[in-house]
């Protein structure tokens, strides 16, 4: 519609000396104007024409005036040697304040430049011009072809607007997974593809039966410490649980049994009973082993519980035949499971621990499975979480035997960092949950947060969970497989 020009022009302004040149004159015209001509009055002495006008201008202005041979020598003073003079110096810079320029050309404006009378300013200006399409109303164009415009034919003439291709678009705001939560999702469907199910494990609160007592913890474990546990104030105790496992169980701990002399300490109910967060994942476990085993007790097959989770194949290939070709059936079907959710310990709280996190575990049941199966389980299920170079390390659990401590070489970081625990589930945690003879569960459990650290090369958890992670920041982050 309009014809728009940007020109630039260089123009020149005047120093503050320049300008105090061009009103008063310049420093040679001021020491000419203070001198008498010849005769007609007392030379002028340097020492008085300093004082006339001042020390600059007489020190400049005497060097010039001589040059230009306005002034001259009359014994030891000064006097003028011409009538009158042409300040050229003066009408310069008058004529560069009002044009700012020079009609002359470019060679006084650089000398006038380099004396520091002038500066060169540089000025942009415009020219709008009538364009082709002038109009002082603007109709908007059109952004669609509608059908009333096809059939009423103001297609034709219809302004359209033109496809901007450079356009961004509006960014999408559909929300984002956490990162916990796509790496849980990987977790997860790693377990689901090697065929494991998943437990239930909404019931944050445990008893102390349950998160310790059930797996064989000593009632004077320290873990089951106020400083390690956060115990709950209302309600504080749990029911009871089923009376004769309770009593296998307390008795296990207290006398000992199935092979085991057990922890020969006194048992106290209270502290069976007591109602905690539950600190590891392995309390649901224990739940859900408990259940499996509930054939082998000679209980009724709960139908939606214990059928979900177990496999009507085995967990080793050998087990139906096995079962199969003896024909007495004991009730035990091997079970693959596995979970991932928060956990809660009483710990202070720094730049990698929190007082809840979450933890992935996964429990194997079969007959006469090896600590072997275990390690190699272990490989077959890190590698495909992308860990290849795997070490074991003997450790202590009180519910496993043997025990052992998972450490992956981490690249990044160039050392070995742990990054599970595991084992195989001792005789005085799975018998008396009624399980035969020769059953073995191998369990094993690792943090989610710290593979998710890792990978997103977090190394404040603070900024992964809590008040402090960044909207943003989890938008932005990279999908993990999905
Ligand atoms: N419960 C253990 C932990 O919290 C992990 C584990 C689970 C170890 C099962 C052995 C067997 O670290």
């Amino acid at each position: 519609m309009i014809l728009y020009e940007t020109h630039e022009v260089i123009s020149h302004v005047l120093t503050a000396e320049g300008a105090q040149i061009a009103t008063e004159g310049s420093h040679e015209a001021r020491v000419w104007s203070v001198l008498p001509l010849p005769g007609q009055g007392t030379p002028v002495t340097p020492a008085q024409l300093k004082k006339e006008v001042g020390d600059e201008t007489a020190k400049v202005g005497q060097g010039r005036a001589f040059k230009n041979g306005w002034i001259g020598k009359d014994g030891d003073g000064l006097v003028k040697k011409v009538a009158e003079i042409n300040d050229t110096t003066q009408l310069e810079l008058k004529e560069v304040q009002e044009t700012g320029t020079l009609t002359t050309g470019e060679k006084i404006l650089a000398d006038l430049r380099k004396r520091k009378l002038i500066a060169q300013k540089k000025g942009q200006w415009f020219t709008v011009k009538k364009g082709s399409n002038f109009s002082t109303s603007i109709a908007k164009p059109e952004t669609d072809l509608t059908v009333e415009m096809l059939t009423s034919g103001s297609w034709k003439t219809s302004t359209y607007k033109k496809y901007n291709f450079e356009a961004e678009g509006i960014p999408t705001s559909g929300g984002g997974l956490h990162p916990l939560l796509k790496v849980r999702e990987e977790i997860r469907s790693i377990f689901l593809e090697m065929g494991f199910a998943e437990m239930p494990t909404q019931s944050f609160v445990e008893s102390g039966f349950w998160c310790f007592d059930a797996l064989f913890v000593p009632q004077q474990h320290p873990a089951r410490d106020l400083q390690d546990t956060f115990y709950l104030s209302d309600p504080s105790h749990a029911l009871p649980p089923e009376e004769a496992y309770y009593k296998r169980v307390s008795t296990v701990h207290e006398k000992g049994g199935f092979g085991s002399t057990g922890y020969r300490a006194p048992w106290q109910p209270e502290e069976s009973s007591k109602l905690l967060l539950r600190t590891h994942t392995t309390a649901s476990s224990a739940h859900m082993l408990y259940k499996l085993a509930a054939k082998c007790r000679g209980e009724a097959e709960e139908e939606s519980e214990s059928k979900e989770f177990t496999h009507g194949g085995a967990a080793t290939s050998s087990t139906n035949e096995k079962l199969g070709s003896k024909g007495d059936d004991d009730g035990f079907r091997p079970a693959k499971l596995f979970s991932i959710d928060r956990v809660f310990r009483n710990e202070t709280m720094d730049a990698t621990h929190l007082a809840e996190f979450h933890q992935v575990e996964g429990v194997v049941a079969d007959r006469n499975l090896t600590l072997a199966d275990l390690i190699g389980f272990m490989r077959v299920f890190f590698s495909k979480m992308g860990i290849e170079q795997v070490r074991f390390k003997p450790a202590y659990n009180p519910y496993t035997e043997p025990s052992l401590e998972i450490f992956a070489f981490h690249p990044m970081l160039n050392k070995w960092v742990e990054v599970g625990n595991s084992g195989m589930f001792r005789p005085e945690m799975l018998e008396p949950m009624g399980f035969p003879k020769d059953v073995r569960v191998h369990g094993w459990g690792l943090s989610l947060e710290r593979p998710t650290m890792i990978r997103y090369g977090i190394n404040n958890i603070r900024t992964l969970v809590g008040h402090k992670t960044s909207i943003e920041g989890v938008e932005n982050s990279p999908a993990v497989m999905f």
